[in-house]
C-alpha cells in the first residue's frame, strides 16, 4: 500500500497494534538498492509488518548539497516494496512532515540536536547540521510509524551510531537493528548516489573498498598502529579521487582509536570525480 499522509500510517498502525501484531521500520530517502532491500528483507524475518518511509528530507541537506537532483523513483520503489513483502510505503511530501513547502530551519521547528562529540567527525564535520536533520526526521518517524524495530545500513556507520544514541538518550521505545553493507560484485559499496557516476567513475571508485580491505589485512597481519595502517591507503589513490577523510574510531562511541583493535571502524570518504562517496569497515572481521 503506498501511502501518502501521516494520518494513514497512524490509522493503520493503530489496528495493527489492537491485533497484537509487532512492527519493523525502515527509514529511507527512496531510490531503493539492494542494500536497502536486504533492511527490508532483514525487517520481514523480524517483524510481522514492515513500513518502508520513502522521504528525501530538506532539512538533513546543507544549501551546497544534491537535494533538488536526489535521485527520486517512487513508482520502481512502489513495485520493488510490493515485490519484497512490504505493507505500507510511506512516501510523504515536505508540506505533510514539514507543515510547510519552505525549508524549514532551527528558528521555526524543533530540532534534536545529537551531542557534538558525535557529530564534530566524519561526515559531520563538512556537512554541519545534517546529522540534526537526520535525527529531526528519523524521531518524527518513529513517532508515526511507532515502530518495535527499526533497520538501518552500516554503510552509513556514524549515522546508525548517532541513532542508537539518541534512541538511548531519549528513551524512544524502539529497537536499532543494523544490517551489514551491501557491495557490488567488484566491492563498492551501493548506494543511491553511485548513479551519479561514469563507467570510469565506478571502477575508480573501488579504490574505497580496496583501501579499507587493505588496511584490514595489514590489521590481520599484526598492524596496529593507525598513523602506520593509514599511510597504506595513499598506493590506491590516483588524480580521479580527492580523499576527504580516512578515520579511526571506535565502532560504539565514536572516540579516536590511536592503536587499532577489533571494535575499530575504519571511516572513508572521498569524492570520484567529483561524486563524494563514503565507505567503512571494521576491523578484524
Ligand atoms: O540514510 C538515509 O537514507 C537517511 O539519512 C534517513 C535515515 C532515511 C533519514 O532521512
Amino acid at each position: 500500500m503506498l501511502v501518502h499522509t501521516i494520518k494513514e500510517v497512524r490509522d493503520q498502525v493503530k489496528e495493527w497494534k489492537k491485533e497484537g501484531l509487532t512492527i519493523g521500520l525502515v527509514p529511507t530517502m527512496g531510490a531503493l538498492h539492494e542494500g536497502h532491500l536486504s533492511l527490508i528483507k532483514k525487517a520481514g524475518s523480524c517483524c510481522d509488518k514492515v513500513i518502508v518511509s520513502a522521504f528525501v528530507n530538506p532539512i538533513q541537506f546543507g544549501i551546497n548539497e544534491d537535494f533538488d537532483k536526489y535521485p527520486r523513483a517512487i513508482e520502481k520503489d512502489y513495485k520493488l516494496c510490493s515485490e519484497n513483502g512490504v505493507d505500507i510505503l510511506f512516501n510523504p511530501d515536505v508540506k505533510e512532515m514539514y507543515g510547510t513547502n519552505e525549508q524549514t530551519n532551527s528558528n521555526n521547528f524543533t530540532y534534536v540536536t545529537p551531542p557534538y562529540f558525535y557529530v564534530d567527525k566524519l561526515c559531520g564535520a563538512s556537512r554541519v547540521g545534517h546529522f540534526d536533520g537526520v535525527c529531526t526526521v528519523v524521531l518524527k518517524l518513529f513517532n508515526i510509524a511507532q515502530p518495535d524495530k527499526a533497520f538501518f545500513g552500516e554503510k552509513d556507520a556514524q549515522q546508525a551510531i548517532i541513532i542508537k544514541k539518541m534512541v538511548k538518550d531519549l528513551n524512544v521505545p524502539v529497537e536499532i537493528i543494523t544490517c551489514p553493507i551491501i557491495r557490488s560484485n567488484e566491492g563498492l559499496a551501493l548506494s543511491s548516489r553511485n548513479q551519479y557516476l561514469s563507467d570510469e567513475g565506478k571502477k575508480e571508485a573501488l579504490a574505497l573498498n580496496k583501501i579499507l580491505t587493505n588496511i584490514n589485512n595489514c590489521y590481520l597481519k599484526g598492524i596496529t598502529n593507525v598513523s602506520a595502517l593509514k599511510e597504506t591507503a595513499f598506493s590506491f589513490l590516483n588524480n580521479h579521487h580527492e580523499l576527504e577523510y580516512l578515520e579511526f574510531f571506535d565502532a560504539d562511541d565514536l572516540s579516536e582509536k590511536q592503536t587499532a583493535d577489533n571494535n575499530t571502524r575504519v571511516f572513508i570518504a572521498c569524492r570520484v570525480d567529483g561524486i563524494r562517496l563514503i565507505d567503512n569497515k571494521k576491523l578484524g572481521e
